[in-house]
């Protein structure tokens, strides 16, 4: 699409069971906004919508760990992370909720509008039931080996591991979340998509027809599971905390949180839309808007696959133009992790650093997880704030800011004959907005922001070559001519930085009293406007960044440190129920000896072992790849249990499950017999 006649951006909708941590930020709302801001300083028509995802799994599970109901736990992170987005800038023109009136009528009437046109299959069908917590067990209450990569914390909807979505029954070794018990069956009536039905057109809109400009990480899935063949995939659940579904038979039944979250994009456009006096209705169905969804990689199976499938199926939506995922952002070497407390928590930092926003954004953007997962470290942090920032941004600044005052008391200078290198630091200048405009407009954020640095450091280089601080003795005149270059790029930066830095940015024109000059747009950096003019009076200086200390950021790494302490002392489960002797007796566990192992053709975690148990030579597939290296573990003594029932993984028929221990590191260990003396097939009792 060339022109666009307008933009809807959308942000993922963050699930409201804890705030926002930094990996969110840097694979989603730094980028999105970074997009937004650019397109409204580019003078386009956006519509910037996001909202709190207030259904789902992890909100229950999150209300019954903290003793409390659904609806408060959302209402108490709705407004931490509405709040924190805001004073970080982020600038949605909208930002709902899941649990708003309007979200609930038009996921609702989506929903009845599909069933009506027999877009879904009605199925009933015997589905994961927990006796004891006498209820369904599908999505995050349960968890088991995936199918398609043997990651053994999978849960019922997607495997975090291997990012695969799937039905809760295709699960291995299924447990319930909420009991730890093995889950029975139990028929229940469902809707589905059948996704199946979309496979080939899907194939020819992405595969076919953006195999040139969507990212390669998200083309990459894409393909997977298309070549995997797609499955239909049950939008509705039978739990009590949800979007009640609207039809005949769906009483007691919530639509699928997956089902009704995307849709939430459309609910906040139409919020919006009303407060504004807007029609919501060109930016999700006219051919000339430009749909774009900011996510994470874990979302792009429901962006690229479920979401345009339901849009598709209602058949009056737009597509997305792209969906411009990102890996993930770890934490000083550790995945980030909302359970065990292993983040930086957005309204902590904004606590902690105060009015410094945009150094956590520079930060962010400079190691955004674009094409791989990246590491967040609190010394880089440091790094880039005082080796970037400061002796970059903001010492440039500083010094064109302070002379203007000292050798002209604020007034900018007029400029004599330009030089040859002051033309070309002009033109140079002046190339700025098409060279970032083209990263931005290709998602390389972190590209972009380095070419706005690169313009801080023509300024720096013009200074420290001219040397206006020598030549005010000898040539006064000509430093008025270099002040005044020096000065258009002050401006530009402070035009072309907004994106990125937008406090600064503000902070920039204040200082420079450009704040009041509406007309400067991105494109005003160009040859043909005068950023500031001679005789402009500029204000005094005042700093853009400050160093950081040691100290400081010491503070941080301890309380990190601190939180680590204590997910390990939690670490271990509580104790299982009590069995009966009689269920003990019913395990039959053997000492056996590894013969032979090898691993599981694309699989991570997976070794194909032959063991000898005495009473025969078995195949077990076991899930600890990751542990050990196959030909360390040839002639190792381990316990097995052997009459459980044999299983497929991965293609191969396991006969046994080969009995291992964690350890604090998260390898695990073999459980060996004590000497030499025991052999193959005695009894563990
Ligand atoms: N809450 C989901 C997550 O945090 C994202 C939902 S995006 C939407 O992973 F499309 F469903 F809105
Ligand atoms: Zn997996």
């Amino acid at each position: 699409m060339q022109d666009p006649k307008r933009y809807t951006i959308t942000a993922a909708l963050p699930y409201t069971n804890g705030p926002v941590h930094i990996g969110h930020l840097a694979g989603v709302y730094v980028p999105a906004d970074i997009y937004a801001r650019y397109l409204r300083l580019n003078d386009k028509e956006v519509a910037f919508v996001c909202g709190s995802d207030e259904h789902g799994v992890p909100i229950t599970l999150k209300a019954k760990a903290e003793g409390t109901t659904p609806q408060a736990v959302v209402d108490k992170y709705h407004e931490i992370i509405k709040k924190s987005f805001q004073e970080f800038g982020i600038t949605f023109d909208n930002y709902s909720r899941t649990s708003a009136k309007i979200h609930h009528e038009t996921a609702s009437e989506f929903f009845k509008d599909l069933y009506k046109h027999g877009k879904f299959i009605e199925e009933t069908s015997a589905q994961l039931y927990d006796e004891k917590a006498e209820q369904f067990l599908a999505d995050r209450f349960v968890v088991g080996t995936c199918p398609k990569c043997g990651f053994e914390e999978s849960y019922g909807d997607q495997c975090e591991n291997c990012g695969t979505s799937h039905n809760a029954k295709d699960l291995i070794n299924p447990k319930s979340v909420i009991t730890g018990n093995v889950p029975s069956l139990k028929e229940t009536k469902h809707w589905y998509l059948p996704l199946n039905e979309y496979e080939k057109w899907l194939d020819e809109w992405i595969l076919q027809g953006h195999k040139k400009d969507w990212k390669a990480n998200v083309l990459g899935q894409v393909k997977s599971w298309i070549d995997d063949g797609l499955k239909p995939r049950a939008v509705t659940r039978d739990l009590d905390w949800g979007i009640p579904v609207p039809v005949e038979g769906g009483e007691g039944k919530v639509l699928y949180v997956w089902f009704d979250a995307p849709i939430g994009y459309i609910s906040s456009t139409k919020e919006w839309a009303e407060k504004t006096g807007k029609d919501w209705e060109p930016f999700w169905k006219d051919k000339e808007t430009k749909l774009l969804h900011f996510i994470g990689k874990d979302n792009i199976v429901f962006h690229c696959i479920i979401f345009p499938s339901m849009l598709k199926a209602q058949g009056s939506y737009i597509l997305p133009e792209n969906v411009p995922a990102n890996e993930f952002l770890n934490l000083e070497g550790n995945k980030i992790s909302t359970s065990k407390n292993w983040a930086v928590w957005l309204h902590e930092y904004l606590q902690d650093f105060p009015e410094k926003q945009d150094v956590l954004r520079y930060v962010l953007t400079a190691n955004a997880p674009e094409t791989k997962d990246n590491d967040f470290t609190w010394k880089d942090f440091q790094a880039r704030n005082n080796n970037e920032l400061v002796a970059i941004f903001g010492n440039f600044v500083n010094r064109v800011v302070v002379l203007t005052n000292k050798y002209y008391s604020g007034l900018v200078p007029a400029a004599g004959a330009l030089s040859e290198v002051d033309q070309q630091t002009l033109d140079t200048m002046h190339s700025y907005p098409e060279i970032i405009s083209k990263s931005i407009e290709r998602f390389r954020f972190r590209e972009a922001l380095s070419e706005l640095m690169n313009l801080a450091r023509l300024g720096n280089k013009y200074l420290a070559d001219e040397e206006p601080w020598k030549k005010i003795k000898t040539d006064p005149e000509r430093v008025k001519t270099i002040m005044y270059v020096a000065l258009q790029i002050a401006s530009a930066l402070s035009v072309l930085s907004e994106p990125f830095l937008p406090f600064t940015s503000k902070k920039l024109k204040e200082i420079l009293n450009l704040d009041e000059r509406l007309d400067l747009r991105w494109k005003s950096v160009g040859p043909n406007t005068i950023l500031i003019a001679s005789d402009h009076k500029i204000n005094k200086a005042s700093l853009l960044f400050s160093k950081i200390e040691d100290a400081e950021i010491q503070k941080q790494i301890d309380k990190l440190e601190a939180s680590k302490t204590s997910a390990e002392e939690v670490k271990l489960e509580p104790q299982k129920e009590t069995i009966s002797f009689e269920d003990f007796t019913k395990l039959d566990i053997r000492i056996g000896t590894i013969l032979e192992a090898e691993k599981v053709p694309k699989t991570k975690k997976l070794l194909k072992l032959k063991v000898d148990v005495g009473i025969d030579t078995r195949t077990i597939v076991s899930g600890i790849a990751e542990s050990f290296d196959p030909s360390e573990i040839i002639g190792q003594k381990v316990t097995v249990l052997v009459n459980l029932a044999p299983r497929k993984l991965r293609g191969v028929e396991s006969q046994g499950m080969i009995l291992m221990s964690d350890t604090q590191d998260g390898k695990l260990s073999f459980i060996e017999p004590d000497g030499d003396t025991v052999t193959n097939g005695e009894k563990v009792s």
